[in-house]
């Protein structure tokens, strides 16, 4: 391989020119073994938030963190294989109804999650409150219960795209995290060095989200579209509303339960939905455009399938799930109708009560978050619950209230609430 100065690589990019391949090549795979520092990486990740990257240093820069590590095959599986990733939010449980609806049908999900940082919670938090379940399976296990129960979420390995491993953490102390090329390298090497053969991207658009627009969110959605078509990976992605918490649950054990309702056939009417039509296009990247989800959630069929699922990975889904010490209710403050609920500002709140960590190191608690009982239309009644606080740590009651300072907006009656649609757009 060609080698470069670092230097000379930044400043390219400071002075905003295109890199070549071989200096992305390069500069991936130094980076990786330690021969570029890490003050380097950062400086040429704020040039590159600053000035961008063509589609192709796009393109280029993925396939050089997919080259930084291993690439799962799930080739001879002898069935199709389907992903789908969401970019974050708050009360965002869908994987786990989705995943076990998914191979309900016969279709091989492996779905690779993380862990929640920050307001947005993360997929293996959420399940590691089922009593007894891990997160850690090997590439055999993972194999195994491909073929078995058909659906696996657990944590990526070390060894798939450890370039984006080290730059994620650098991005996240270096205010890098924000910039679409390098988010949607960032998603898109793991998910095509996963080895799936279809994948749905659910893009966040809202407060509770990264992007905030739906115009970044399309972008960033196109960009993605485009690097997991281009790596033959059938992609497609939905641009969903996060404006306002995703269900009426934001907290581990909490969106378990949630998602246990939608696995019985009941669930808030969002969930569903969004968990309908993601299912709908991972079906139809297996290959399966004609087959109907919704008589999976009503029959046990896709409960049946979480099941398994849970008792692959050593979780007892008949366990009580826990629940927190302490709870306080938040009185509505006055009759009218909720015409908003700020999704940022309930997922800080959750947090501060105990459900998401600060720094990576931190443990979460598995019973804390916030359990609402009203969404965006409902008509009010001063003094009814708006929602209920949960926590371990009472003192948390405190900061999170006043994080929830101005979560709510509440109309006289007879106001019709602004009509945002919880599908915005497809991307295919
Ligand atoms: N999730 C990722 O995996 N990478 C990013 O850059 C942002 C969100």
């Amino acid at each position: 391989m060609q080698s470069f100065a670092a230097v000379d690589v930044i400043i390219a990019k400071r002075d905003g020119r295109e890199l070549s391949d071989a200096q992305i090549d390069w500069v991936i795979d130094a980076y990786t073994r330690g021969i570029v520092a890490e003050e380097q990486m950062a400086a040429l990740a704020m040039a590159v938030l600053l000035n961008g990257m063509t589609r192709g240093e796009i393109a280029r820069w993925t396939a050089a963190m997919i080259a930084s590590g291993e690439r799962m095959d799930f080739a001879g599986l002898g069935k199709p294989t389907t992903d789908k990733h969401s970019t974050g939010g708050v009360g965002d449980k869908i994987t786990l109804p989705l995943a076990p609806l998914v191979a309900s049908f016969g279709v091989a999900v492996p779905q690779l999650s993380g862990r929640g940082l920050g307001h947005t919670g993360g997929t293996l938090d959420k399940l590691e409150s089922i009593p007894g379940w891990r997160a850690s399976v090997s590439t055999a296990e993972m194999l195994d219960q491909l073929r078995g129960a058909g659906a696996v979420i657990c944590a990526a390995g070390a060894g798939l795209a450890p370039a984006d491993r080290k730059l994620y953490a650098l991005r996240d102390v270096t205010g890098t995290v924000e910039c679409i090329p390098l988010i949607a390298s960032s998603i898109m090497s793991k998910k095509i060095a996963e080895g799936t053969g279809a994948l749905v991207l659910d893009v966040k658009v809202g407060s509770g989200a990264f992007m905030k627009t739906v115009e970044t969110a399309r972008e960033l959605a196109r960009t993605m579209v485009d690097l997991g078509t281009d790596a033959g990976v059938r992609t497609v992605a939905l641009l969903t509303d996060m404006s306002t918490p995703l269900g009426l649950t934001a907290g581990n054990a909490l969106e378990v339960r949630e998602s246990l309702e939608v696995l019985a056939g009941g669930g808030p009417p969002d969930v569903v939905e969004l968990t309908l039509a993601l299912a709908r296009e991972m079906l139809a990247g297996a290959g399966l455009a004609d087959v109907d989800p919704v008589p999976a959630l009503a029959d046990g069929r896709a409960m049946d399938s979480w099941r398994r699922m849970i008792v692959a990975q050593g979780g007892d889904p008949d366990a009580p799930l826990p629940t927190s010490r302490e709870q306080q209710v938040v009185p509505v403050p006055a009759d009218g109708v909720l015409v908003g609920l700020d999704a940022l500002k309930v997922g800080v709140a959750a947090w501060r009560l105990g459900a998401g960590r600060a720094r990576k190191e931190d443990t979460v608690q598995a019973a804390a978050g916030i359990e609402l009982h009203a969404k965006p239309g409902a008509v009010v009644r001063a003094g009814e619950p708006l929602m209920t606080l949960h926590t371990d740590t009472p003192a948390a009651f405190e900061a999170a209230l006043a994080d929830l300072d101005g979560a709510w907006v509440i109309a006289p009656e007879g106001t019709r609430p602004a009509d945002r649609p919880l599908i915005i757009d497809r991307i295919a």
